[in-house]
C-alpha cells in the first residue's frame, strides 16, 4: 500500500492518479477542511472526491495533528509527500508544516515501519536560508538523511507550470503584456510538473533510488524572455515584454511571488539532466512542448 500526503495538491494529485493508473493500492491523507474543492475550480488543486472516485482510499488527518498520522502510516510500504504550506496559508505555514508537520510525519512513519519515504523538497532548500520555507525543507532533508528509514529526496527546480505560467503564460493568454521583475534574461532549467511526477513514480519500488537525493531540472535552461518568445511563436503574435525594478508591486502577484520573481533575476540555474533522466526512464518536457500544450488547451 502506498500513501500520498498532499494528494489534493497539483503535483500530489498527478502522482496519486499515476500510481492508481499503474495498478497500485493508494491511500491518501485528506483534511476535513481542505480548500482543494474551491481551489480546483481555478485549476489550482485536485479535489479529494475525484481521487476517491478513481480508487484512492482516504484517511483523514493533518500534519499539524501528529496523532492523526499513525492510522495513515499503518501498513504503508512507500510514503510520498508533496504537502507544503506555500499555497495554503493561515495556520499552515513554514513553522507548522515544513518544520513541525514534516518532523511529525517522518517520526510517525519511522515508528510505523514505513519502508521508503519519498520527500518532494526543492532545489533551493538550504538549512541556512533566510526563507523559512526553504530552511524547513532542508530540515526535513536532514532528518531523513540522519535517520534509519530508507528515503528518496526529490529536489526539483522551479516548475514551468507555476512560474512560467504565472509570469508569462497567464498574461500572454489574456492579451496582456508580460511584466518581468528585472531583466528576465537569467536562464533557469524550469521543469514540468509532469516530469517531477514521473521521477516520483520511477523512485517507487526502485532500489537504486534508496537513500538518494536527486536534484531535478528540465532538459534546458531558458529565460522568461525566451519563454515569452516561445508563446509568441506558438500564437503567431508579437509579445510585449516590460521590466520593472524589484520592490515595485504588481497587481497580479502576491508579495511572496514578487520576491521569488525578483530572486529569479539574481542567478542562473542550469542542471545537467541527461544521465539521470535516462537512468530513471523519464523523458523530460522541453519548454517549447510545454508552451505548445498550454496554448492548445
Ligand atoms: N512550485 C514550484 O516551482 C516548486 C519547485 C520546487 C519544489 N516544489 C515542491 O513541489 C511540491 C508541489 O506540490 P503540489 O503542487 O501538489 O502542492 P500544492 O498544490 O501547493 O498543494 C499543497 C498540498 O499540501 C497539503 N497540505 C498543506 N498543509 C497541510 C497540512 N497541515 N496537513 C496535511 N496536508 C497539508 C494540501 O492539502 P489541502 O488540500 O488539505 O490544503 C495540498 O494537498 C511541494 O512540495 C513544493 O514545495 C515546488
Amino acid at each position: 500500500m502506498k500513501l500520498v500526503v498532499g494528494a489534493t495538491g497539483l503535483l500530489g494529485g498527478k502522482i496519486t492518479r499515476q500510481l492508481l493508473d499503474a495498478g497500485q493500492e493508494v491511500r491518501i491523507l485528506v483534511r476535513e477542511d481542505s480548500p482543494s474543492k474551491q481551489l480546483a475550480r481555478k485549476g489550482m488543486a485536485t479535489p479529494a472526491a475525484s481521487l476517491i472516485e478513481a480508487g484512492a482510499q482516504p484517511v483523514y488527518g493533518d500534519l499539524k495533528d501528529p496523532a492523526s498520522l499513525a492510522a495513515a502510516c499503518h501498513g504503508i510500504e512507500t510514503l510520498i509527500t508533496t504537502a507544503n504550506s506555500a499555497s495554503r496559508g493561515g495556520n499552515d505555514n513554514p513553522e507548522t508544516v515544513e518544520k513541525q508537520g514534516n518532523r511529525s510525519l517522518v517520526e510517525v512513519a519511522q515508528t510505523a515501519g514505513v519502508g521508503h519515504f519519498i520527500f518532494i523538497s526543492a532545489q533551493m532548500a538550504d538549512r541556512d536560508s533566510p526563507v523559512p520555507f526553504l530552511a524547513g525543507k532542508a530540515q526535513t532533508e536532514d532528518l531523513l538523511m540522519g535517520g534509519d528509514m530508507p528515503y528518496t529526496i526529490l529536489a526539483p527546480n522551479a516548475f514551468m507550470d507555476v512560474w512560467v505560467f504565472l509570469l508569462v503564460g497567464a498574461p500572454v493568454m489574456s492579451g496582456q503584456p508580460v511584466t518581468l521583475v528585472g531583466s528576465g534574461a537569467r536562464k533557469h532549467a524550469f521543469i514540468a510538473m509532469v516530469d517531477v511526477a514521473a521521477f516520483a513514480l520511477a523512485s517507487v519500488d526502485n532500489p537504486r533510488a534508496l537513500n538518494q537525493k536527486l536534484i531535478l531540472g528540465g532538459p534546458e535552461a531558458l529565460s522568461f524572455r525566451e519563454a515569452a518568445g516561445l508563446y509568441g511563436e506558438m500564437l503567431g503574435l508579437e509579445v510585449e515584454v516590460r521590466s520593472v525594478k524589484p520592490g515595485i508591486s504588481l497587481p497580479n502577484l502576491t508579495p511572496s511571488a514578487m520576491a521569488m520573481a525578483a530572486a529569479f533575476d539574481t542567478y542562473d540555474s542550469r542542471i545537467e539532466m541527461a544521465r539521470l533522466a535516462a537512468d530513471y526512464g523519464v523523458t523530460l518536457t522541453p519548454m517549447a512542448a510545454f508552451v505548445r500544450q498550454a496554448v492548445q488547451q
